[in-house]
């Protein structure tokens, strides 16, 4: 199979009452261990890539991998998806080297930092799906910003979605998903506790959806912090801080409420970053890369494979055939003459 239109794989979940975790990679090794995941449980999924992905592959290594996957795994529908565009030119490169979605998340101004406006937003996403859609392209636009700034992205202060900006926001740009701010931030220390709805405000969710129900919703900052990873990590040397993550039941009431993509980073890192340290702590002869490699792949094959259950994507990888990009193309334009 090619690779699938995010909007063809998302509406599909919207059918089934699923979600779709996206999942960032920035090697080989996280491809393969996604795509086995995927195999192993008759997943669609969606890869994504950031903007320091893609400067840590330049481009050319992502994209070939991305082939081989395709190649190598035709029974399974995957999307690549560019995760934070951080301004139109950033989409646009990204959908000419052949993303089938983007993300341009004018929450935030080109340096990724400064909350931008709610008129900035709508104007340069409106820009990028004008891009887009004239290629069959599908686009995410954020509306409100997480926390945390570990990872250099973010402004660190958490601007919740309004919703009556969110109905004004997608209806003037014509995004097919929405990424709404409800209280998550980046990386592995998103709550000094468990998290309850003053914190993590699901309500919020729950509303948007409401006043949006056609819009696909997109949770970001959905890494769950497994204890026992950050325990495997701090038993072999490692020095994490004890951090709370969102719970997977949280995600799985999202999903009830319109969520279709759930974007899951860090937990992946945690996974590899745990196996990697046993055998460095386990084995300190060994140092051929594969010893320790192979062990973090399967490390991150098994965490994804767990949240392609938990999402509900598991299982349906075969429901359906890929659309052609041309064909989603002529969607949106059909879809554009009766507004
Ligand atoms: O948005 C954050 C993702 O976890 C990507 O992180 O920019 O360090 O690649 P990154
Ligand atoms: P986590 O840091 O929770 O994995 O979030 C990843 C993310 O939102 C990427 O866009
Ligand atoms: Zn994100």
């Amino acid at each position: 199979m090619p690779l699938v239109s995010m909007r063809q794989l998302l509406d599909e979940a919207a059918r089934g009452g699923y979600g779709v975790g996206a999942f960032n990679v920035n090697n080989m090794e996280q491809i393969q261990a996604i795509m086995e995941a995927a195999r192993e449980t008759s997943s669609p999924v969606i890869i994504q890539a950031s903007r320091g992905a893609r400067s840590y592959t330049n481009d050319l290594f992502l994209w070939h991998l991305m082939q081989a996957a395709v190649e190598l795994y035709p029974e399974i529908p995957v999307s690549l998806h560019l995760d934070h565009g951080n301004e139109p030119q950033t989409c646009f490169s990204a959908i000419d080297l052949g993303f089938t979605s983007v993300m341009m998340d004018g929450s935030l101004e080109a340096d990724g930092k400064t909350p931008a406006s709610f008129e900035y937003n709508v104007a340069v996403t409106k820009e990028v799906v004008a891009y887009a859609h004239a290629r069959g392209v599908t686009v995410e636009g954020e509306l409100g910003t997480l926390g945390g700034i570990e990872d250099g992205h973010g402004s660190g202060e958490v601007h919740l979605t309004d919703p009556d900006e969110a109905v004004e926001f997608v209806a003037a740009t014509g995004i097919d998903a929405l990424a709404v701010a409800i209280g998550t931030s980046h990386g592995a220390y998103k709550f000094a506790q468990a998290p309850d709805g003053e914190v993590l405000k699901m309500s919020l969710i729950e509303e948007i959806h409401r006043r949006l129900p056609e819009t696909h919703l997109v949770m970001h900052g959905s890494s769950s912090v497994p204890p026992e990873l950050v325990e495997q990590i701090n038993r072999y040397g490692g020095a994490l801080n004890p951090a709370w993550g969102v719970p997977i039941g949280e995600i799985q009431l999202g999903i009830r409420n319109g969520v279709r993509k759930i974007n899951v980073d860090t937990d992946s890192r945690l996974a590899v970053t745990g196996a990697i340290r046993k055998v460095f702590a386990e084995s300190p002869e060994k140092f051929d890369p594969r010893d320790y490699l192979k062990p973090a792949r399967a490390a991150m094959q098994e965490l994804i494979a767990g949240r392609m259950h938990d999402f509900g994507q598991a299982g349906h990888a075969e429901d359906y055939a890929a659309i052609p990009l041309d064909a989603m193309r002529a969607g949106y334009e059909a879809a554009a003459a009766t507004v």
